[in-house]
């Protein structure tokens, strides 16, 4: 069956674009000022950080590079955090005594960010700050230091603008909210030719 068209199964849009890009561009400009005379390494989580992390580094004016890391968390088909996070793909580069600065799509429960600064607080930076689009507070589970943040948002499940749906719908330009009832998750090809 081929993929579902979001039009399908939206409830409704949550963040348009222009609000995405109005506050993006401030945030830029909020760590473009923090950061004023000193060079950043902007490390983005994969996947569903790459729209945010590609957008905010336009408005970022400070000398930086980036990084990816990945770290799985949620298996297709889960809603949930399973509250326990693995690595899947480490960073290119070193980043002991370096300003970074961990770029985040969503922080739902904490856990997947907790991790990660565990992780990386490690190899001694010289800092180590976290950037989310999306901040699902009242589902928070572990405390977790967020330094620049876009949206505060309600504790419904969202997707687009890097946040995916079974992996897929991850290039719409907004945040929308899906009305699960008429969603219909890819299914497995059975004849396994695949
Ligand atoms: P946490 O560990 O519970 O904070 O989950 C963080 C990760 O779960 C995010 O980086 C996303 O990949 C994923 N996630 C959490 N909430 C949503 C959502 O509403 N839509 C899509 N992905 C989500
Ligand atoms: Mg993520």
């Amino acid at each position: 069956m081929p993929i579902q068209d979001y039009h399908d199964f939206l409830d409704k849009i949550l963040i348009p674009e222009d609000r995405l890009m109005a506050r993006i561009a401030e945030l830029g400009a909020e760590i473009s000022r923090d950061y004023a005379g000193e060079e950043l390494l902007m490390v983005c989580i994969l996947r569903g950080g790459v729209m945010f992390l590609t957008d905010l580094m336009k408005h970022v004016t400070v000398p930086h590079a980036i990084d990816f890391m990945a770290i799985s968390s949620y298996g297709a088909g889960a809603r949930q955090s399973a509250g326990r996070v693995r690595l899947t793909m480490d960073l290119r580069t070193s980043i002991t005594g370096r300003h970074v600065l961990l770029v985040e799509d969503i922080i739902d429960s904490g856990h997947t960010i907790a991790e990660v600064l565990n992780i990386l607080s490690l190899r001694q930076p010289k800092s180590l700050k976290v950037c989310t689009l999306l901040d699902k507070a009242e589902r928070r589970e572990v405390e977790v230091p967020i330094h620049y943040r876009g949206f505060v948002i309600p504790n419904e499940f969202v997707f687009g603008y890097g946040l995916d749906m079974d992996e897929y719908y991850r290039n719409l330009p907004f945040i929308a909210v899906p009305d699960l009832k008429r969603y219909r998750p890819p299914q497995p090809d059975l004849e396994g030719t695949s």
